[in-house]
């Protein structure tokens, strides 16, 4: 009953570029894709998204904004996730709940079993199939970043060093305590080597 892959990583870890290339991939080999992004990827998740990222929303309480994210996903699995893969599809997501334990647990020191509750009440227990982390430095990412052509830093973009450096860490941990789901990557490799093993992996989860 479809595919669910999620793409997580730290800033300006190239996720876009990545998830773009699989779907052009998965599309050529007939599957279905779905491809989408978190916060968003629905119109109400779209404007929570701008809640969750205008600059200007410094006094947002960090118990606020994991609720935000999860609101949103709430909105994106029930309305279009979870419908598509019933239909036997692949949904290819930019970001999903382990981005919540990073950020909001690791990244803003919120108590990951509550987190961890409330997200299961979000999602109603989807988990992804395959987690692809693609890990890089963290200022190496932000470096990427400012080098890009994306205009101001969002809210989350604006956080002290010390705030993504425990995102990172976040991630590492939360791949090493489920190997089997996620399969970590080093972004400071080629974008045609990273997509490589991406596909590989992918192509046996078809198979
Ligand atoms: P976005 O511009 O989509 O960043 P990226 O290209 O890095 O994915 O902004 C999303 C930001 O929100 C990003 O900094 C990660 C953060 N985020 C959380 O803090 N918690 C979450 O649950 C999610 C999905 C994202």
């Amino acid at each position: 009953m479809g595919l669910f892959v999620t793409f997580e990583g730290p800033e300006g870890s190239g996720k876009t570029t990545q998830i773009r290339l699989l779907a052009e991939w998965l599309r050529a080999r007939g599957a279905d894709v779905l491809l989408t992004r978190e916060p968003g990827g629905t119109r109400i998740g779209d404007a929570v998204r701008g809640l969750l990222l205008d600059p200007a929303n410094t006094e947002m309480r960090s118990e606020t904004e994991f609720l935000l994210f999860s609101a949103a996903r709430a909105q994106i699995v029930g309305q279009v996730i979870r419908p598509h893969l019933a239909r036997g599809g692949v949904v290819l997501c930019d970001r999903f709940a382990d981005s919540s334990l990073a950020y909001q647990g690791y990244g803003r020191q919120l108590d990951l079993a509550l987190l961890r509750t409330v997200t299961t009440f979000a999602t109603a227990g989807l988990t992804p199939d395959l987690t692809v982390c693609l890990n890089l430095p963290v200022l190496e990412g932000l470096r990427r970043k400012q080098g890009g052509d994306q205009g101001e830093w969002n809210r989350m973009e604006r956080e002290r060093l010390e705030f993504h450096e425990r995102v990172h860490a976040g991630f590492l941990s939360l791949a090493a305590a489920e190997p089997s789901r996620w399969l970590v990557l080093d972004a400071m490799r080629g974008v045609d080597e990273v997509q490589e093993e991406i596909r590989k992996r992918v192509g046996g989860l078809l198979a």
